[in-house]
């Protein structure tokens, strides 16, 4: 099992695990994926299920924390070093322990996109998973989420293909194009020469 720290600091943000799923902390996930609900649920499909604070606190306990004590996903929330407020999530998911591998998923509500805040939560998320022992990190976009897309490229990850129609989006009734990118850990150590 990676044993993956519950916070993680850079320069600008801070990832936390949300330890506590109180539902406080619930409304307040939910207030900003409402805040950007018309941008969010063009690409995640959880969206339109979540309708109340409930839908997000049932996320914190059956998903977030079950995933953090089984090893199966590390999901933290992004905040501002600073205020403290809440940006969006980054989450690690289907962490393979035999594989040594896991896929990076992520969103930030509108008031917080255009600043690089994903592209810095990617670097020190992947730079701690590389250091617990994960040899390959994936991430998956819409061939057509062009931000998405430009997160996984500005962080230098290769694009392995592209999974045609594999992917059944309910929001534009049409099967999505998946461009699947990744790192290697011996990839990111000589980045890290380089620097
Ligand atoms: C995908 C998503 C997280 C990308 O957000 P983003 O803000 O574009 O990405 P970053 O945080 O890395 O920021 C990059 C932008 O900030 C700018 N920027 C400003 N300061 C920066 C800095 N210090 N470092 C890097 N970029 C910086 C970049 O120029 C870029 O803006 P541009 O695309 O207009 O040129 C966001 O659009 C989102 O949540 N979308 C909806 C949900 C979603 O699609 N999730 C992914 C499903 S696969």
């Amino acid at each position: 099992m990676l044993k993956m720290p519950e916070k993680i600091m850079s320069e600008r943000i801070v990832l936390e695990r949300p330890i506590q799923p109180t539902f406080k902390l619930a409304e307040e996930i939910f207030e900003k994926v409402d805040l950007s609900r018309k941008t969010l649920r063009e690409w995640l499909s959880w969206v339109d299920g979540t309708k109340r604070p409930e839908d997000r606190y049932s996320w914190l306990v059956n998903g977030a924390q079950k995933n953090w004590e089984t090893g199966e996903g590390y999901a933290y929330l992004i905040r501002d070093k600073k205020t403290h407020a809440l940006l969006g999530v980054i989450d690690l998911v289907d962490c393979s322990e035999k594989h040594k591998s896991a896929e990076i998923g992520y969103w930030l509500s509108d008031d917080a996109v255009g600043h690089g805040y994903m592209t810095e939560a990617v670097t020190i998320l992947e730079m701690t998973a590389f250091k617990k022992g994960l040899n390959r990190i994936v991430i998956r976009t819409d061939t057509k989420n062009v931000r998405s897309d430009n997160v996984p490229k500005r962080c230098v990850y290769n694009l392995e293909g592209t999974l045609h129609s594999c992917k059944w989006d309910a929001v534009h009734k049409r099967f999505a194009d998946i461009h699947v990118w990744a790192k290697l850990k011996s990839e990111w150590d000589a980045e890290q020469k380089k620097d």
